[in-house]
């Protein structure tokens, strides 16, 4: 049976049809705007009426970044988006028909269960995979399953705490994992060293445009690739929080691989091998235990699309 998969995120939505071997076989995306929820559901509706006049379709599986209720209908809140509440399965039921299973899916539980499936994580049977975008999302396999939580937000890594009397974070409270191991936490610090640093920012400074407001996490990635020391440093500091709080993971769940994914990941070994220096660091026992490795994503980002068709077939 082939489902549809969306990928919903900040500023743009991907979706796809994806086959039962995790092959995407179309694909199409919209932009929305999100400070506004209903141009975000406007474009998850579009997207998949595109693909279904074009394929026969058993399954949708919405891949949303917040916390989803258990019955896999409702967004219950959203960090970084305006969703409070929201019941986005019965809006797009609405529009697609009901004899459509549609369910909606955490956007890193999706993204987590297509590497579990097809991807990194194929070969084990507890994993920790690790989304670094906008904000920090989590999935968790143990023992082959993906881990929900009684009230289905489970996994939700990026809100623990981490530093007390830290950052604020849109999760209503301070010092969270995401407000230090994020795309968004990379660009508040490659900004203030712009400021702090003007120096050893001028590369960085350059491809932005000459606007540090402007700046991206690709830039300083791309800055980090050409051998820019300061943008090298920047994704060093972001690997190694992104360790040392999977290394506190490891403490709860034993996982035998870290998968990183998400938009920074495309910096690879520059954020890869800090992380993993971090995670040994701070790994108790470490020395009389086994370590868990860590892998970039294999599936890029497709993983959500693929994630999110994969569970609403199930
Ligand atoms: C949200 C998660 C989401 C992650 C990545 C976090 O702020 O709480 O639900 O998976 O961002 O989008
Ligand atoms: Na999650
Ligand atoms: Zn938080």
């Amino acid at each position: 049976m082939h489902a549809i998969g969306v990928d919903i995120g900040g500023t743009k939505i991907a979706a796809g049809v994806v086959d039962e071997d995790g092959r995407i076989i179309a694909k199409t995306r919209r932009e929305t705007d999100p400070s506004d929820s209903e141009s975000v559901d406007r474009g998850v509706i579009e997207a998949c009426q595109e693909l279904a006049a074009e394929h026969e379709i058993g399954a949708i599986g919405l891949a949303a970044p917040g916390f989803i209720a258990s019955d896999q209908a409702t967004v219950l809140f959203t960090p970084n988006l305006p969703w409070r509440e929201h019941p986005l399965r019965d809006i797009v039921a609405k529009e697609l028909g009901s004899d459509v299973t549609i369910v909606v899916e955490n956007d890193a539980n999706a993204a987590g269960w297509a590497e579990f499936r097809f991807g990194a994580a194929r070969d084990v049977q507890d994993m920790l995979m690790l989304t670094i975008g906008t904000g920090l999302g989590g999935a968790l396999v143990v023992g082959g399953n993906l881990v929900r939580g009684t009230w289905g937000v489970a996994a939700e890594v990026g809100h623990m705490r981490v530093v007390p009397g830290g950052h604020y974070c849109g999760c209503g409270h301070e010092g969270c994992w995401e407000q230090y191991a994020s795309g968004s936490a990379l660009v508040r610090d490659a900004q203030s060293a712009l400021i702090t640093e003007p120096a050893r920012g001028t590369r960085l400074l350059e491809i932005a445009g000459g606007d540090a407001d402007a700046l991206t996490g690709p830039h300083v990635t791309q800055a980090a690739q050409e051998g820019d020391p300061l943008a090298v440093e920047l994704l060093a500091e972001l690997g190694r929080w992104i360790g040392e709080g999977a290394a506190s993971v490891a403490a709860l769940l034993d996982p035998a691989v870290v998968v990183i994914g998400g938009g920074v990941s495309a910096a690879g070994d520059l954020l890869l091998a800090p992380a993993r220096r971090a995670f040994l660091d701070q790994l108790s026992a470490r020395g009389h235990r086994p370590e868990a490795t860590f892998a970039l994503a294999a599936m890029g980002n497709d993983a959500g699309i693929v994630g999110a068709a994969d569970l609403a077939r199930r």
